[in-house]
C-alpha cells in the first residue's frame, strides 16, 4: 500500500430528487468549493485506524457507528485488494455538513474508493467507482438511485437516470443558486422509505406526483439549454409543490423557501431527501443572490452558500 488520497465534492440536486428513485431523470451539480478528502497512510503494524467527524477509532469497532456503511465498503475494498491485514491510518477531512442533503455519505465513499485504488496503484474506471459507492449507499439509504455518488464524483453538472451512465449537462453562464441549511439533520433513509410507503399505499394519488417531477426535470433541462432562468425557476417551484405533496418538505424548509421567494428568487425548493437539510433558491444574478442570501440568514438559516452557474464550467 502506498500513501494516497482521494477527493470528492458536495452535491446539490437542482431538480428530480425522490422521483429519480423511480426511474425519472434528475439534474445535480458538484459544488467544488465544498470538498472532502480521504487520505490513506500505510502503517508498519496491523492497526486500521479511522479519523473522521463521523467516527474516530479502529475499523473493527465501527460497525455500530454511523460510519458502518463506509466501514463495510472499506472491508470489501481491502478484501478485493487482498490486504485484509494491512495496517493504515485513514483520515477524512470534510467541509460538507453531514445529513444536510449535500451527499456527505456518497462523497466519503467516493473519496475512500479513489484513495484505495490510488494506494494500490490500480486505475479506477468511473463505472467501477460508482459500483463500489453503491455498497455503502445501499447500507445507509436502503434504496439509493446512485445520483449522490454520481454527482459527488463528477466535475460538472450531471443529467442522471438510474441504471444509466450519467452525463454532463451544460448550465447557462448567468444565474446563481443560493443554498441554505435549515440546521436540522435530514433523514435520507426515512424520507425515501416514507415516499415508498405512500406510493405503495395509494399509487393513484402519488404516482402522478413522481411523473410530474420527471416532467419538471425535462422542462428544466430545456430551460437550461435555452438560457431561460425564469422558466427554470418555475420548474423548481413545480418540483417543490410535488415534493411537499409527497410529504418530504417541513415547516422549516417551507419557511426558508417562502423567505427566498419574498426576496425575489425565481424559484425555490428543498434539495436532497428533505425532512430537514437544505433548500435552494435561484437568483437571476450575483447581486440578486446577495439579497436572497441575506433574507435567508435573517429567516434563520444556519448556513448559506452561493453557487454561480459560471462555476459549473470551470475545471479544477
Ligand atoms: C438524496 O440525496 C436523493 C434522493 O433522491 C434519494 C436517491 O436518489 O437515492 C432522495
Amino acid at each position: 500500500m502506498l500513501k494516497a488520497s482521494g477527493e470528492s465534492f458536495a452535491k446539490i440536486i437542482l431538480i428530480g430528487e425522490h422521483a429519480v428513485v423511480y426511474g425519472q431523470p434528475a439534474i445535480a451539480l458538484p459544488v467544488k468549493s465544498i470538498k472532502l478528502t480521504a487520505t490513506l497512510i500505510p502503517r508498519a503494524d496491523q492497526q486500521q485506524l479511522i479519523a473522521s467527524t463521523f467516527y474516530h477509532g479502529p475499523l473493527a469497532a465501527a460497525n455500530t457507528s454511523n460510519f458502518a456503511g463506509i466501514a463495510h465498503l472499506l472491508r470489501a475494498l481491502l478484501t478485493f485488494f487482498g490486504a485484509q491485514q494491512q495496517g493504515f491510518d485513514l483520515k477524512i477531512v470534510s467541509d460538507l455538513p453531514p445529513e444536510r442533503g449535500m451527499g456527505s455519505s456518497a462523497a466519503t465513499a467516493t473519496a475512500v474508493v479513489r484513495a484505495m485504488y490510488q494506494a494500490f496503484a490500480v486505475p479506477l474506471p468511473h463505472a467501477t467507482l460508482l459500483r463500489w459507492t453503491a455498497i455503502s449507499e445501499k447500507l445507509l439509504h436502503g434504496n439509493p438511485s446512485g445520483l449522490d455518488a454520481a454527482t459527488t464524483s463528477a466535475q460538472r453538472p450531471q443529467w442522471f437516470v438510474k441504471h444509466q451512465a450519467p452525463h454532463a449537462i451544460a448550465f447557462p453562464s448567468n444565474g446563481t443558486l443560493v443554498i441554505a441549511d435549515t440546521g436540522v439533520a435530514g433523514q435520507t433513509k426515512q424520507a425515501v422509505a416514507a415516499v415508498a410507503a405512500r406510493l405503495n399505499a395509494d399509487p393513484n394519488r402519488y404516482q402522478p406526483k413522481i411523473t410530474a417531477i420527471g416532467q419538471a426535470v425535462r422542462q428544466a433541462a430545456i430551460a437550461l439549454a435555452d438560457d431561460q432562468l425564469c422558466a427554470l425557476g418555475q420548474q423548481l417551484n413545480v418540483a417543490q409543490t410535488q415534493l411537499a405533496a409527497l410529504g418530504v418538505s417541513t415547516p422549516a424548509l417551507d419557511h426558508l423557501i417562502q423567505a427566498a421567494q419574498a426576496a425575489g428568487a425565481l424559484g425555490a425548493k428543498l434539495t436532497g431527501s428533505g425532512l430537514g437539510g437544505c433548500m435552494i433558491a435561484l437568483a437571476k444574478d450575483h447581486a440578486a443572490a446577495q439579497a436572497i442570501a441575506q433574507a435567508l440568514t435573517e429567516a434563520g438559516a444556519s448556513a448559506v452558500w452561493q453557487y454561480d452557474f459560471a462555476q459549473s464550467e470551470e475545471h479544477s
